[in-house]
């Protein structure tokens, strides 16, 4: 079973895609950690990303497209979860046409539902490890060494977007590209909304139930 995982930003993609690594052995696609990986290593893509991300815009769909591209050519044959890719129509047209050529394809579309004034919260309290991407949030799940991550002793700090005023860019730049994948995924019968406020554990609970069903 392949996993379209997507909502707004902080509505908590990337900590459901953990423990669905964790528990359920999915692989893990996150376009936006590719993307931080490339900057963290000064690589050509990750130089052109970059003033993208730090406003708060989209990259480029050619760019984000063949980004994807070459991953899922290297993983084909194992079920994967994507995290926030696609995020235009024109990506999803694109991933429509690379699953076919692959002979695979999404088999849901699961949109974590969070109202906005949570996601603000979310976002601005949140915390990740430089090392190894584990994330916290400063009032729900903070490490327990202040700027120390538990899992492998790295150091634990903001993401360079989740300043206040690109968080404010992120959301509406969801709102008009993002959003209307619901419609789209619904048009295909693949859309699953799911409640994403409860804890974490309630919240992979639920997507569990929906992966049975
Ligand atoms: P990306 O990294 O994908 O960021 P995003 O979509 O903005 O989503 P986030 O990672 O911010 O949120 P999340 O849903 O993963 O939440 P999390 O689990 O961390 O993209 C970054 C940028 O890259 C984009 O802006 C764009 O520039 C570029 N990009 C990426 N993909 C692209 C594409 N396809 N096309 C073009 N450009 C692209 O949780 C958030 C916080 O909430 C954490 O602190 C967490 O601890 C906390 N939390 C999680 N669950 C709960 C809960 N149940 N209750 C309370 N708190 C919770
Ligand atoms: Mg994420
Ligand atoms: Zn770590």
């Amino acid at each position: 079973m392949n996993i379209l995982l997507f909502g707004a930003p902080g509505s908590g993609k990337g900590t459901q895609s953990a423990l669905l690594v964790e528990k359920l052995g999915y692989l893990h696609i996150s376009s936006g950690d590719l993307f931080r990986t490339a900057i963290k290593n000064q690589t050509p893509l990750g130089l052109k990303a970059k003033s993208f991300m730090d406003r708060g815009e989209l990259v480029p769909d050619d760019i984000t497209i063949d980004l994807i591209k070459e991953v899922l050519l290297k993983k084909i044959g194992q079920k994967f979860i994507l995290d926030g890719f696609p995020r235009t129509t024109v990506q999803a047209d694109a991933l429509e046409v690379l699953l076919r050529d692959l002979k695979t394809s999404l088999n849901k579309a699961i949109f974590l539902e969070v109202p906005k004034e949570h996601l603000k919260k979310r976002l601005v309290g949140r915390r990740v490890c430089k090392n190894c991407g584990a994330t916290y949030h400063m009032d729900g799940h903070p490490p327990k060494k202040a700027g120390i991550c538990d899992i492998c002793q790295g150091e634990v700090v903001q993401r360079a977007d989740d300043k206040e005023d690109v968080i404010e860019n992120r959301l509406t730049v969801y709102e008009t590209n993002t959003a209307p994948l619901k419609n789209y995924y619904a048009g295909k019968g693949l859309l699953k909304p799911l409640n994403g406020l409860g804890n974490q554990d309630e919240i992979f609970s639920r997507i569990v139930e929906e992966l049975k069903s």
